[in-house]
C-alpha cells in the first residue's frame, strides 16, 4: 500500500473536523495588534484565548526591544547550536539571569520548550530507572516519557495517594535494578487550572528517595511575587530539582529554559540531543527575553493587573453559578455540559452574536458530555470585558440548558 494513500483515509481526532471547522474553531486567524480586542473574520472579537497572560506581547517597551535587537543582529545570528558555534555573552547571561530569578545554580536555554523538556526526559533517565508522572501531564511530557526505555507509572492527577502507590512500585523495582526514581509533573495545568500539589509531592521525597521535574509554564510570570512561578508561590522552590518553563506564555516569545543544580544543568547542556544538535535561539528571542525578565522584576503592575482581571472574572463566574472546576490559578474553564455539536454551536453563537472568542475544548481532552470553554485572563483586559463576557455567558448557558444549540446543523455556519 502506498503510505500516501493511507494517510490520505485517516483522520486524527481533530481532523476529522477539519472540512468544517478550518478556519473558525481550529486554525481561526486572530488580526490585528496582539491585544484582548483583535479582528476575527472582519469583525471585532473581545478574545481570551492568548496566553499573553502578562500582556507583554505588545508592550511598547517590549516591541521596541525586539525590533532594536532584530535590527541590531538579524534572526540569524548566532549560527550554529549552542555547542559548536552557536554561543553568545547574551545566552549565558539570560541564563545567569533566569537561574538568579528562580533561585537555583543555573539554568539552561531552549529553542522550544516542547522538545526541549521531551529531550530533557530523555537525556536524564535511562533503561533502569523509573519515571512517575501525573496522569493530565503535557503532551510534551508524555512524548518525553515516551523516549524512555524503562519502566514508567502514572498517578490519577493530583491524586497523593494513587502517586503513594505507584512510588511503592516504582521504588521497589529501582531498587531491584538499581535505579533512581524521577517524577514529572506541572506548576499549573493549562486545562483545569489546577496548581500541582507540588506540596505534597515533596514531602514524599524522603520516603521514597525522587527527583522532582516540574514543568511550570503555565505558573512562570503569574505565581511567586515577581512571577517565579509555582514552586516559590508553594514555598518548595528548593525541593524542585528540575525546573521547566517556557517564554510561549507571560514572556510571550519563543524558548524556554530548564533552572536546577549546576551539575545537573552542566550534564543537560552536554546531554540534550534537542539543544547539542539544533540551531541556538536567535539573538531577538535572546535579548526579548531579558527585557521581558527585567519587567517580570521590575514593573509588578503586569501581575497585579494580570490578577485583578482573574479574580474578577472567576469571582462573577462563582456568583453568577458557572462550574469553573478547581482551579487555583488564572486559568479560567468553564464547566458546561453538552456534546460536541452543541459545543460547536454555542461558541458559533458567542463569536458571531456576542463578539466573544475564547478556546472550546471538547472531546477527548474532557468527558463526551463535557464542554469546557477556556478563558484565559490578561494584564491587559479590562474590567468592563468581563462583565460584558458574564453576561453572554449567562444567555448562552441559558441556551444550551433550553436545548437550543441541538437543533441547529453544522453546515449551516461554513
Ligand atoms: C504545560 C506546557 N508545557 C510545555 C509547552 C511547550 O512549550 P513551547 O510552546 O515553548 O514549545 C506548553 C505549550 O506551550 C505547555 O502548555
Amino acid at each position: 500500500m502506498d503510505l500516501f494513500e493511507k494517510i490520505a483515509g485517516k483522520t486524527s481526532p481533530l481532523g476529522q473536523f477539519a472540512k468544517d471547522a478550518h478556519h473558525y474553531y481550529t486554525f481561526p486567524k486572530l488580526e490585528g495588534e496582539l491585544a484582548p480586542h483583535m479582528m476575527f473574520r472582519g469583525k471585532e472579537v473581545l478574545n481570551w484565548s492568548l496566553n499573553n497572560y502578562l500582556g507583554l506581547g505588545n508592550h511598547p517597551e517590549v516591541r521596541k526591544a525586539d525590533a532594536d535587537a532584530a535590527a541590531a543582529w538579524g534572526c540569524a545570528y548566532p549560527m550554529g547550536a549552542r555547542m559548536m558555534s552557536g554561543n553568545t555573552d547574551y545566552h549565558e547571561e539570560l541564563e545567569r539571569q533566569l537561574a538568579e530569578f528562580e533561585q537555583k545554580e543555573d539554568a539552561i536555554l531552549l529553542n522550544f520548550g516542547y522538545q526541549g523538556i521531551l529531550s530533557a526526559i530523555d537525556a536524564l533517565v535511562d533503561r533502569r530507572d523509573v519515571i512517575v508522572y501525573d496522569a493530565e501531564s503535557h503532551a510534551c511530557i508524555i512524548d518525553g516519557v515516551r523516549l524512555h526505555q524503562g519502566k514508567r507509572f502514572v498517578y490519577a492527577h493530583n491524586d497523593i495517594e494513587n502517586l503513594e502507590r505507584q512510588l511503592v512500585r516504582a521504588k521497589k523495582m529501582a531498587d531491584q535494578q538499581d535505579g533512581a526514581i524521577l517524577v514529572i509533573t506541572e506548576g499549573v495545568f493549562g486545562m483545569s487550572g489546577n496548581q500541582g500539589n507540588l506540596r505534597e509531592i515533596v514531602e514524599l521525597k524522603s520516603k521514597f528517595d525522587f527527583r522532582l521535574m516540574v514543568d511550570d509554564a503555565h505558573g512562570f510570570g503569574t505565581l511567586g511575587p515577581n512571577g517565579e512561578g509555582a514552586g516559590v508561590e508553594q514555598g518548595i522552590q528548593d525541593d524542585i530539582d528540575i525546573y521547566f518553563s517556557t517564554f510561549a506564555k507571560s514572556m510571550a516569545s519563543i524558548g524556554a529554559f530548564i533552572a536546577g543544580d549546576e551539575v545537573i544543568i552542566n550534564y543537560l547542556r552536554y546531554s540534550m540531543r534537542s539543544q547539542i544538535f539544533a540551531k541556538s535561539l536567535p539573538m531577538p528571542f535572546v535579548i526579548g527575553a531579558l527585557k521581558r525578565l527585567d519587567m517580570l522584576k521590575s514593573q509588578p503592575q503586569h501581575k497585579e493587573n494580570l490578577w485583578k482581571i482573574t479574580n474578577a472574572l472567576q469571582g462573577a463566574l462563582k456568583k453568577e453559578g458557572f462550574d469553573i472546576g478547581t482551579t487555583t490559578s488564572c486559568v479560567t474553564p468553564v464547566i458546561l455540559k453538552g456534546n460536541i455539536a452543541e459545543a460547536t454551536h454555542l461558541t458559533y453563537d458567542l463569536r458571531e452574536n456576542f463578539n466573544i472568542f475564547c478556546s472550546i475544548v471538547v472531546y477527548p481532552v474532557v468527558p463526551k458530555d463535557v464542554i469546557m470553554l477556556r478563558l484565559i485572563p490578561t494584564a491587559v483586559h479590562k474590567l468592563e470585558d468581563v462583565d460584558r463576557t458574564i453576561k453572554a455567558f449567562q444567555v448562552v448557558k441559558k441556551k444550551l440548558a433550553n436545548g437550543d444549540y441541538k437543533a441547529e446543523k453544522l453546515a449551516a455556519f461554513s
